[in-house]
């Protein structure tokens, strides 16, 4: 990035804007669903039943909280951060009227990074959806392809000229397939993800397809305006394997899984077009799914310039026959210890992701968009003034070495994102799942660095 994009290996930081920003009504912003989750359908923490929102989260929309925020990420020796736009700001509605408050937010946070030194690469949708849009259909409707693409052609027209890098979406299969249904699951009292019903799953074939239409239309949109920075996407991959080595089932179980967790976008964003396995259970579910072949064109036309990979843990998939797709994964670890929140600490499945990638994709330039773990409590305690997270630390530092093995193996890595600078708000379990290699008082929003900062940092001083 940043003018000299053979050469420097981006060393970043993730977030989204739902998770830091707070000032959920601030300058003119109009709702978003996860406004909406949180504050009037009361999602809860599962097992706790406490009420958790983005309202305050931690306080980044604040341009003294966060100048002093950008000072820890010039102390960290980030190159680069990743944050994500809260169209609902930009676009109250959604469409139509633009707030101009919200826009001159996000043109004058990238003024103040690119002023220290770090380069902006901007999520356009992590999430966060207008309500307003959701009120008429969401990503069910096809015109969601149209409003993504006049929302993005604003944010463009406003920022690109000092902006290098753009991800049109976050992972797409995690809200479609697993937070949407786990919402709405809520909004009933209760949260249990391996309730997601097999009607669920169907429903959530035609807004998968939305939104790969979109970004590829968007990244057609970009180019035609002489855009000459890089558009991707950041998906959230997961190496699938077989819960039982060798038993046939859980094999052809984690075939599936892979062709619908990683390949279905994978394949949209590199071959044009979805897995066949895809095609075949998706338009069983949802008749209208077997046309979106007609797309495959606008698909194949407009190739991403990279691919953002979010990774935290292969998948073990287990055949389960009473199950939605005949399959469960996520619910075995074969090494517990450490419990990291998003699977079992595996980081040589990120060297064989990515050389999986480099081999079946054509080796397309790619960034590490996310990559971090939180381990609860147990890994975090203060003590003279950082706290001490060992476990995260060592997370950290093994993903770092796994992705740079790959890397000298020829895979084209441009840049590795830790998820996340900050403690903040995890979606469906709230503030509790911390992520951060710094320390957030969610009360007082003091910060505090934790020894996976100092891990970081040195890795960043060595250099690749
Ligand atoms: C990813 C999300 C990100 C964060 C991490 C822990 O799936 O993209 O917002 O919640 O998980």
């Amino acid at each position: 990035m940043a003018g000299n994009k053979e050469k420097t290996f981006l060393w970043g930081a993730a977030s989204a804007a739902y998770q830091v920003e707070g000032a959920w009504q601030a300058d003119g912003k109009g709702l978003s669903n996860w406004d909406v989750y949180t504050n009037l359908y009361r999602v809860t923490e599962p097992g706790t039943g406490r009420q958790q929102t983005g309202n305050v989260a931690i306080n980044a929309y604040d341009r003294a909280q966060y100048l002093s925020d950008i000072q820890l990420m010039r102390e960290l020796g980030l190159g680069g951060y990743r944050f994500s736009l809260a169209w609902s700001r930009i676009l109250p509605e959604g469409t139509g009227r633009v707030n101009a408050a919200g826009l001159d937010h996000y043109s004058r946070f990238v003024d103040d990074l690119l002023e220290a030194g770090l380069a902006p690469m901007v999520t356009l949708f992590h999430w966060d959806m207008p309500q307003a849009l959701e009120d008429r259909g969401g990503w069910s409707s096809r015109d969601s392809v149209g409003w993504f693409r006049d929302y993005a052609a604003i944010v463009r027209e406003r920022l690109a000229d000092r902006v290098e890098s753009f991800i049109t979406f976050n992972e797409p299969f995690i809200d479609l397939f697993l937070i949407e249904p786990m919402v709405e699951i809520a909004r009933g009292g209760f949260g249990d993800p391996g309730a997601i019903t097999d009607a669920q799953w169907g429903r959530q074939a035609l807004p998968m397809h939305h939104w790969m239409l979109a970004s590829a239309e968007t990244i057609g949109d970009f180019r035609a305006a002489g855009y000459k920075g890089e558009v991707g996407l950041a998906l959230p991959l997961m190496p699938t394997l077989p819960e039982r080595e060798g038993a046939p089932e859980d094999v052809a179980a984690a075939g599936l899984a892979d062709a619908v967790i990683n390949r279905w976008c994978l394949d949209a964003m590199f071959k044009g077009r979805y897995p066949d396995e895809v095609m075949a259970e998706f338009s069983r579910r949802d008749p209208q799914f077997a046309a979106v072949e007609a797309d495959f064109p606008i698909l194949a036309a407009n190739r991403p310039d990279f691919l953002g990979v979010n990774f935290y843990a292969p998948a073990f998939v287990r055949h389960a026959a009473e199950a939605p797709l005949d399959f469960r994964w996520g619910a075995y670890n074969p090494d517990p210890k450490p419990q990291a929140f998003n699977g079992p600490v595996k980081p040589e499945y990120l060297k064989l992701l990515l050389e999986r990638i480099r081999d079946d994709y054509g080796n397309p330039p790619v960034y590490i968009t996310e990559n971090g773990a939180g381990f609860g409590d147990s890994d975090e305690r203060f003590e003279r003034g950082l706290v001490l997270d060992p476990l995260r630390a060592d997370y950290i530092s093994r993903h770092i070495e796994a992705a740079l093995a790959a890397r000298a193996g020829g895979v084209d890595l441009r840049g590795y994102m830790v998820w996340s600078l900050f403690d903040n708000f995890e979606w469906m379990q709230g503030y509790d799942r911390r992520f951060g290699i710094i320390h957030v008082d969610f009360e007082t929003q003091k910060r505090t660095r934790k020894q996976s900062f100092e891990t970081y940092r040195e890795i960043i001083a060595k250099g690749v």
